[in-house]
């Protein structure tokens, strides 16, 4: 059985499309342990109903994100990780933290990277009046928000959209995409090799599998 380990900062909905997925087969492998750096982050919860292991590190207690990175990942490496999983986990990664990982470290961002890295996505599309926005699910890579697109899904705008509207819609993509991604990944289908996305043995383009 393959293991999995995510990482989380709030609500987990990502986490629980994960949990599902596993629960139904879709995903071969099984959620080893969740962490968050949020101790009040409902995704815990959603790991303790399935009978998860829950933990929290609070940044608090470290002096310097190497210090806080280096403890979180002591205790991820004692599940051994087939994959590390960042499912709305809000926190900048080190750069030993993305070493040690590399190549087994997925994350979802709520836009169609290269577009709108970083935070607030949904508000800058609504600024910008965007027609199409979206979800990609990438390799992370020492770049924030750079590495190499796996998969996106695009959702409309509509005029009259609210952040809560455009959220909802890109969110609704996200749990069908990462539980697939994650599938992919186990089975051994996806790599991440010279910096690109090769699935089934066949280089990705920048917007991943099934760009239209
Ligand atoms: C998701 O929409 C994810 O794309 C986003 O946070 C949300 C977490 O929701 N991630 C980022 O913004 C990472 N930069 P969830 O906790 O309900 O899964």
């Amino acid at each position: 059985m393959k293991h999995i380990v995510v990482l989380i900062s709030g609500n987990g909905s990502n986490l629980q499309a994960i949990i599902d997925a596993c629960k139904q087969k879709k995903i071969n492998g099984t959620i080893s342990a969740v962490f968050s750096n949020k101790a009040e982050a409902f995704g815990l919860e959603r790991a303790r109903e399935a009978g998860i292991a829950a933990h929290a590190l609070a940044a608090s207690e470290f002096a310097s994100r190497e210090a806080f990175d280096r403890q979180l990942m002591q205790e991820i490496d004692a599940y051994a990780p087939d994959v590390v999983v960042l499912a709305g986990y809000m926190r900048i990664l080190s750069p030993a933290f993305v070493a040690r990982y590399s190549g087994r470290l997925l994350n979802i961002h709520p836009s169609l990277l290269p577009k709108y890295p970083g935070l607030h996505t949904h508000r800058q599309v609504l600024e910008n009046g965007d027609e199409e926005h979206g979800t990609s699910v990438h390799f992370v890579t020492d770049e924030l928000d750079g590495g190499p697109v796996i998969l996106q899904a695009k959702v409309p705008v509509f005029e009259g959209d609210d952040e809560d509207d455009v959220t909802a819609r890109v969110q609704h993509q996200e749990h069908a995409i990462y539980p697939l991604v994650v599938s992919w990944f186990l089975e051994d289908r996806l790599k991440m090799r010279h910096n690109a996305a090769w699935l089934d043995g066949v280089q990705l383009p920048p917007q991943g599998y099934a760009a239209e």
